[in-house]
């Protein structure tokens, strides 16, 4: 069983992003500039926000991070965080940027994700570019897809002709990790099947996997009957579970009975150190692939 160190990979790939930000430089080009929205203070939110953050730093970039106040109290007005996203549109200094999900309930959050330019949405998530992804134009790919794409190409371990199984049809990892694995061309050529809450003998699906992809948010759920012998296992799941032994309180656990999953693969990813740091480390992709389609 290789383990897929999705830390360590995501270092090398900031590296190598730090260079080019230094070429970059070098040749009289703009730092690649990402900025951040947070509304409200989500426990999960301010981490993936912090490490976005630290991210920039470390590839060169500048960032820019822009809090907005919501309590249940004072709600924020929707109004004020469409002004903050107009003010990033139209400011030629920001190459991309994001607001960080979830988002108050009462805010629309389909409004704010198509209020972004679709050259700026580093998350990909407007659907210009998921609409571009589907038919396999150029785009920003979702950041955790792309992660998970790329973890898998440096591990040496081809789609082409697979089965892949996604439990899980969100709009940022299952539906679009779907559509990059059936396109043709490297890295894709799947066959892919998506399920989810209504999908009737789930584990006997699973069993068919030669790649299976967690990403459905519950701790635990994959177990070792749903596993078929070498297959390889992508754990989505960051689900914060509480854990007294913590300083946090909480340790983040994965979708996957680890322990027992892990001796039946020929590769899985841990929580943490998985798909996480990938995601991050796509974002920074993106920023930088939106820096150069503005040079
Ligand atoms: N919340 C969880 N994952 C993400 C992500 O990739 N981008 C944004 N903006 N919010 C998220």
């Amino acid at each position: 069983m290789q383990l897929i160190d999705g830390k360590a990979t995501a270092a090398a790939i900031k590296a190598e992003i730090a260079q080019e930000v230094e070429a970059r430089k070098n040749a009289g080009l703009k730092v690649p500039h990402l900025a951040a929205i947070l509304v409200g203070h989500d426990g999960g939110s301010e981490t993936y926000v912090a490490n976005k953050v630290k991210a920039c730093a470390d590839c060169g970039f500048k960032s820019t991070l822009i809090r907005l106040e919501s309590t249940y109290e004072a709600p924020l007005d929707p109004n004020v965080l469409m002004a903050e996203i107009d003010k990033l549109n139209n400011d030629p200094d920001v190459d991309g940027f994001i607001v960080q999900l979830p988002l108050p309930k009462h805010i629309d959050e389909q409004a704010v994700i198509e209020a972004i330019l679709p050259e700026k949405d580093v998350d990909g998530f407007h659907p210009v570019n998921v609409g571009r992804q589907s038919v396999g134009l150029p785009c920003f790919h979702s950041a955790t897809p792309a992660g998970i794409v790329e973890l898998l190409r440096r591990y040496g371990i081809s789609t082409a002709g697979k089965r892949v199984v996604i439990v899980g049809r969100s709009n940022i990892v299952g539906k679009p990790l779907a559509a990059m694995l059936m396109q043709k061309g490297a890295q894709a050529d799947a066959t892919v099947t998506v399920c989810h809450s209504h999908t009737p003998d789930l584990p006997s699906i699973m069993r068919q996997a030669d790649i299976l992809v967690a990403a459905l948010g519950r701790p635990g759920f994959v177990t070792a009957d749903m596993v078929a012998d070498g297959a390889v296992v992508i754990d989505v799941g960051t689900t914060r579970v509480p854990d007294a032994s913590r300083k946090s309180g909480f340790r983040l656990s994965g979708d996957v009975d680890f322990e027992n999953v892990a001796p039946k693969c020929s590769a899985i990813t841990p929580v943490p150190g998985g798909v996480g740091p990938m995601t991050i480390v796509s974002l920074m992709l993106n920023t930088l692939q939106a820096a150069k389609n503005r040079d």
